[in-house]
């Protein structure tokens, strides 16, 4: 165990100049040490390091941290491998695990050792001459020797005994702890996988935990087309997912996971190059299913049968996903063509094919939106109105606060592009509502007021917002006719600024004000709008005097999306940091890094958005 005592006292021996001096040149500064930042370009030092802190921070990236995530994010060890390391130097012992843990990691071992045992058994089985009506059936399924073998395959015997006499070494309670043989009342036990073609079901760690076992032929029996094993002390069946210790590194090189059904499409797949496969063990996925899967990709794609069975599985996952989801961590979904799973698929159509179905796998959101949407006929208010509340209702089962409104948003907007579809756009020759004084031909019909009247008011307020809420402050302004369009978002997003609201307020009460209107109605409530000194650094195109509008529109939108995200990040991130700090698992850390990674790309995005320069004023 870990304790934050013992990671204190290994952090105060650690000298971090040192450590950071062996690979980037430091320069003494006072009681710090400044350098040109390691962890990105820069000509000139904004990274710090400060021994009595035991930090080291960067100005420009925002890296920061102690001796052990110097040691995971520049060296590129794991989180243990890092404090084994440090610990190493500093003449620390790592501490053992408690030893009522060790004791109960002793129990496993031993059943491990039954579990190789067995698995050895079966494959033996599956080349000796009992084996040969397994083989044939294998035969059937088309896999090559190498995939047999990889995938451990073999062949349990009839005879309620054979294993009992095969594994003769281990004592009869230890069979059964293990699942392998049948203990009813005082009857004598018996083995629990007879005349079967068997598979090794393996934890993440490589060691075969469970089995699976096949019959050989559907007609000959009424029994269950699989067996598996029963949940024991090795195996929990809800927190296993089938052949994901092969499956993690190829979804490291991929970047993709895939969830099938059957442990045969999962083979089936690797044996035709898609290694980043696994399989739930014929439940439905549970939490820890998709807990685990997120610990390898972001958002692995889930396939289904396109049947109704197959729909309703799809919809099961994706609501008992919605309490999970949290910020960049959601499921894709594809819907495979009726009848067929992906062993199938890839025999009668071929890799390609499955291939560009994975390609084509929808968001989460859209099979929820796609599935309530198809649900009902919506010919009456009342239909609409119940759509409406499935999506809310579906909303509502977020755990995650900024994810839920970000979805509430989305699924609004949908819902009302859907339920209540535009009349036909106004006629071109229309009447121009705006620019009634300067109708300067650069600005379309639709813009609102002239850039200098922007630039007054730019020059006229305070700086009392950041720069982003301040440009959508002003775009917003600029073009009053967005605000209807973005006013869910803004005012389901809590953090924002108090002036959002009023201008959403105003826009309700009158929807086609223009802007002096709404900063006259602002202004007399005694809301005053952001100035040029709050945003002086930072310049969005779509405040440019030579903005055009379709453009202008888009990039305010962009804009309002990383507003309406940004807070929902942060937090997340505040969390994630505090959670670390607190457990110091690697899991924690995992996901704060995640966190820290979105934060920075976000960061970019935003500086992307600004880098045009204002015209003077
Ligand atoms: P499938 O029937 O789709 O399996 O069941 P499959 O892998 O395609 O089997 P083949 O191709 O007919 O050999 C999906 C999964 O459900 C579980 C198994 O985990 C199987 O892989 N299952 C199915 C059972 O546990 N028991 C059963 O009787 C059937
Ligand atoms: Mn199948």
């Amino acid at each position: 165990m870990l304790t934050p005592q013992w990671l204190d006292q290994l952090r105060s021996r650690v000298t971090l100049s040192a450590l950071i001096g062996r690979t980037t040149r430091l320069q003494k500064a006072g009681r710090e040490f400044k350098a040109c930042c390691p962890f990105h370009n820069e000509k000139s030092p904004s990274f710090t390091v400060n021994d009595e802190k035991g930090f080291y921070h960067c100005f420009g990236c925002g890296a920061h941290g102690d001796a052990i995530r110097w040691m995971t994010d520049h060296q590129g060890l794991a989180f243990m491998d890092a404090v084994k390391e440090l610990a190493a130097e500093a003449g620390m012992d790592v501490p053992a695990p408690d030893p009522r843990a060790a004791r109960a990691a002793e129990k496993r071992d031993t059943l491990h050792d039954v579990m190789a045992a067995a698995q050895a058994w079966f494959a033996s089985n599956l080349t000796a001459p009992e084996g040969a009506e397994a083989r044939a059936y294998l035969a059937t399924r088309g896999f090559d020797a190498h995939t047999i073998e990889r995938f451990g395959f073999g062949y349990a015997p009839e005879g309620r005994q054979a294993l009992s006499g095969a594994l003769s070494r281990f004592p009869s309670a230890m069979l059964i702890d293990a699942g392998l043989r049948i203990a009813v009342d005082d009857k004598e036990p018996y083995d629990r996988f007879r005349g079967r073609l068997m598979l090794p079901i393996e934890d993440a760690r490589g060691r075969v935990i469970a089995f699976g076992g096949r019959i050989l032929a559907q007609e000959k029996t009424d029994a269950p087309k699989y067996l598996n094993s029963p949940d024991t002390p090795l195996f929990d069946k809800g927190r296993t997912l089938y052949n994901l210790h092969r499956a993690a590194p190829a979804c490291r090189s991929s970047g993709r996971m895939i969830v099938v059904e059957g442990y045969m499409d999962v083979i089936a797949l690797a044996a035709a190059g898609i290694g980043e496969c696994v399989a739930p063990l014929g439940t439905a996925l549970t939490e820890h299913q998709i807990e685990l899967l997120w610990r390898h990709a972001e958002t692995p794609i889930l396939c289904f049968d396109g049947d109704t069975a197959g729909q309703r599985a799809a919809m099961r996952a994706l609501t008992r996903a919605l309490p999970l989801l949290k910020p960049a961590h959601s499921l894709r979904i594809v819907r495979l063509p009726e009848g067929l799973d992906p062993d199938d698929l890839l025999r009668s159509k071929g890799r390609a094919a499955l291939e560009s179905l994975l390609d084509q796998a929808k968001p989460l959101i859209d099979v929820l939106w796609e599935a309530e949407q198809a649900a009902t006929a919506l010919t009456t208010p009342e239909a609409k109105a119940g759509l409406k509340a499935r999506l809310l209702a579906h909303v509502e089962t977020i755990g995650h606060p900024d994810v839920a409104n970000l979805y509430r948003r989305d699924l609004l907007d949908r819902y009302s592009a859907f339920a209540f579809p535009r009349r036909q756009e106004q006629p071109r020759g229309a009447p121009r509502k705006f620019n009634r004084r300067n109708g300067r031909d650069s600005y379309p019909a639709q813009a609102a007021s002239d850039p200098d009247s922007i630039a007054r008011l730019n020059r006229a307020m305070d700086g009392g917002t950041d720069a982003l809420s301040a440009a959508v402050l002003s775009g917003l302004l600029r073009w009053p006719s967005e605000i209807a369009r973005h006013a869910e978002a803004l005012a389901s997003t809590p953090a924002l600024d108090s002036r959002f609201a009023a201008l959403v307020d105003c826009c309700d009460a009158a929807p086609l004000l223009e802007s002096e209107a709404v900063a006259t109605i602002l202004a007399r409530q005694g809301i005053e709008l952001p100035g040029s000194g709050a945003w002086s650094d930072v310049r969005f195109g779509f405040l440019q005097p030579d903005a055009q509008e379709n453009q202008a529109k888009a990039e305010l939108a962009q804009a309002i999306e990383l507003l309406v995200e940004r807070p929902a990040l942060e937090a997340a991130l505040a969390r994630a940091t505090a959670r670390f700090e607190s457990e110091l698992s690697e899991e924690a850390f995992g996901e704060q890094q995640r966190l820290l990674k979105r934060k920075l790309e976000f960061d970019n995005r935003l500086r992307q958005m600004a880098t045009r320069q204002a015209a003077a004023s």
